[in-house]
């Protein structure tokens, strides 16, 4: 976060509450009756989480134990049998539900289709279907490459149904990192489309998997599954690549859920972190499915009869858990959109909104600067009264950000949740419960009902009120990872040892700066470690670093985040080039184009700057404040004692 914005964080006093004739409706009405919740889930967490499994979920078989906690590995509902995609659709169907709106979808071009319980159903059992056709079976693990179209959602259900742990790739990923996340997995199958519609152009999905399986590149694959979506001409490998229309036509919609073990895995999602190579962050069932399900729930506050829309694309955690399962499982109609605004439509979301009356939006605050950027009269030439609920996720949002979306979305009327939480905690962790808990622009507040939340210092102590520390976790909770896929030291040690347990307690190191002020509140500065945050999309600077020295102009690569208006953080790299290359505009844009290959085009380097020589320690050591502080234009004759060469610096700035 820039220093602007910790300035204006920390002078945050405004307080909002919640609105009256909203407590009044809402699942979670006032103050007390969060604060007794709180209570009730921190004297006896399992006895909390139990009730509402047995209340809120189906169960095939009732566990035999609620947590099983051998630090840091945790089992819910141990013994339990559940699936989540008969949670998501089956179970609505014996209701009134069968015929509401499960899926409402807008594509880019304009086109729409709305599916209901009943035909969601149906084509998730078709699709399982033609999945176990292709010889998936339960245990394995089959690539999600799509675009945002309803297959998307409808083949992750699929997979869930017949316990094929799916891991969804961005359809932003390069060919490159999708073989990567396609090896790691050991994929069996991929399911991927035609194209897709991004910002009035199509992205050619078929040809990155091409690429990524090409020579044999993910060998695990057998089969590619291809929806078609954008009609344009594709290579159709033959034996390997089967049109998902054309299966479809000889299955049968009858596809009884498989009863998985509460434990089994039900998805990985790659994330960065601070080495080269993104984790797979592993998620199982049953405490997934309640976790999703109540946050979703209390936090969205959903109603049976409530439109909601959330902005995230279905490759990242958000949209895993609060397009698909968490509102599905609830009953509630939810709502994708393929398009994202662009020139030729800034005002496109707000014509979603007018279009389908939403009453609940959530996305990132990246988002919000961006709409305040393009001007008031998008969101003002559009009937958005229909909202009464606006949320924020991925980054922090700065207090101006926060005022414009309360006023100009929100017409002073919608509590605005800010919502922490993150890839490996599965659901939101911290965040207001909006009809219970006043909110400060700035803050996500109070941690959910379940979740023992707290800031310290890298011993584990408990710092005091708004003190700056680690945001940590003490106890563990039904949606948390389980480990890292195929890595369970890595697990350990990034998450659970970065903090030293003491007396065998563990803490769960999210690793987030934070603070938490007089009234408890919790105010997340940003990442602590090598991860940084571009457009709310989180990317390792090690893994662009590595992206970059694999470059054969390029001797040493240093990568750090600089503060940006809009996107929150900016790439910016520092580069040393191998002796016979020259520093030149042509080049830097040939290594923007490098990255954009290896990692996609979320990755792409604002900006790199040649440098002789990088600011390194006497052991070797690059000193990164110091390139983030250059980056960010800031003074850096400060604290450069233990730097190895001074001269170094002067190059650098001369490079301005
Ligand atoms: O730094 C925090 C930031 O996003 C990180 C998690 O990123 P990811 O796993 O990609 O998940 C994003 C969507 C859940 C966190 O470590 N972050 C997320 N939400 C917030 C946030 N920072 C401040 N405020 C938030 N509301």
């Amino acid at each position: 976060m820039s220093e602007a914005n910790i300035e204006s964080i920390l002078q945050e006093k405004r307080l909002f509450s919640p609105p009256t004739d909203f407590s009044e409706k809402a699942h979670i009405k006032n103050f007390q009756d969060y604060q007794q919740l709180y209570e009730k889930a921190k004297a006896n967490p399992e006895k909390f989480w139990a009730e509402l499994a047995e209340t809120e979920l189906d169960w095939f078989q009732k566990w035999d134990t609620i947590l099983d906690w051998q630090p840091p590995f945790a089992k819910w509902f141990v013994n339990g049998k559940i699936n989540i995609s008969y949670n998501c659709l089956d179970r609505h169907l014996k209701t009134w539900r069968k015929n509401k709106a499960a899926l409402i979808w807008e594509g880019e071009p304009g086109d729409s289709r709305t599916l209901t319980y009943a035909q969601l159903h149906r084509e998730v059992c078709q699709f399982a279907n033609v999945l176990k056709q292709l010889g998936v079976t339960k245990g394995d693990r089959v690539g999600i490459y799509m675009p945002m179209i309803p297959e998307a959602a409808i083949a992750m259900l699929a997979c869930a149904r017949i316990g094929a742990p799916h891991t969804v790739i961005f359809g932003g990923f390069s060919a490159e990192a999708l073989q990567n996340r396609l090896l790691d997995a050991q994929a069996k199958l991929v399911i991927t489309a035609d194209g897709g519609f991004r910002k009035d152009k199509i992205v050619a999905l078929k040809e990155q998997v091409d690429q990524a399986l090409t020579n044999n590149g993910a060998p695990s694959v057998e089969n590619v599954l291809v929806v078609e979506r954008t009609k344009q001409k594709i290579h159709m490998e033959a034996g390997r690549d089967h049109w998902w229309h054309d299966l479809q036509q000889s299955v049968s919609a009858d596809c009884p859920a498989e009863p998985m073990d509460s434990e089994d895995l039900l998805f990985i999602l790659y994330t960065s972190g601070t080495t080269g190579k993104p984790k797979g962050v592993v998620h199982t069932t049953g405490g997934y499915n309640l976790y999703t399900h109540m946050t979703t729930k209390w936090i969205f506050d959903l109603k049976d009869t409530d439109v909601y829309w959330c902005t995230a694309d279905v490759g990242w955690i958000t949209g895993h858990s609060y397009i698909v399962y968490g509102p599905l499982s609830n009953g509630a109609t939810t709502l994708m959109y393929e398009g994202v605004p662009r020139s030729s439509n800034l005002g496109c979301f707000w014509d979603v909104v007018e279009k389908y009356s939403v009453n609940i939006f959530y996305t990132a605050p990246t988002a919000i600067r961006a709409f305040i950027k393009m001007g008031e009269h998008h969101p003002k030439s559009r009937n958005l009264s229909s909202l009464r609920l606006l949320g924020t996720v991925g980054e922090p949002i700065n207090p101006e950000a926060w005022m414009w979306y309360h006023k100009i979305i929100g017409n002073q009327r919608c509590p605005i949740i800010d919502t922490w939480w993150q890839t490996e905690t599965g659901g939101v962790m911290i965040t207001p419960l909006p009809g219970a808990i006043s909110t400060k622009p700035g803050s996500c507040t109070l941690p959910f009902p379940g979740i023992l939340a707290d800031i310290v210092d890298l011993e584990g102590n408990p710092v005091s009120d708004n003190q700056g520390g680690y945001l940590a976790v003490k106890y563990p909770w039904p949606g948390m990872m389980r480990t890292v896929y195929g890595d369970p030291d890595r697990f350990r040690r990034t998450y659970w040892e970065h903090i030293p347990p003491k007396n065998g307690k563990y803490l769960y190191f999210a690793g987030d700066g934070a603070r938490k002020d007089e009234d408890g509140y919790f105010w997340v500065m940003g990442r602590v470690d090598d991860v940084i945050n571009v457009s709310g999309h989180r990317l390792g600077t090690m893994e662009i670093e590595s992206a970059l020295v694999s470059h054969p102009a390029v001797a040493e690569a240093a990568v750090v985040g600089k503060p940006d208006e809009i996107k929150g953080e900016e790439i910016f790299a520092f580069v040393t080039l191998e002796g016979n290359y020259t520093a030149n505009d042509d080049l830097k844009n040939q290594l923007k184009q490098h990255v954009v290959q290896e990692i996609g085009a979320i990755a792409r380097p604002g900006d790199i700057r040649f440098t002789d020589a990088m600011p390194k320690t006497r052991s070797g050591k690059i000193m990164r404040r110091l390139l983030r502080n250059l980056a960010a234009g800031q003074d850096v004759s400060g604290d450069t004692s233990t730097l190895e060469d001074r001269s170094v610096l002067d190059k650098l700035r001369e490079g301005d």
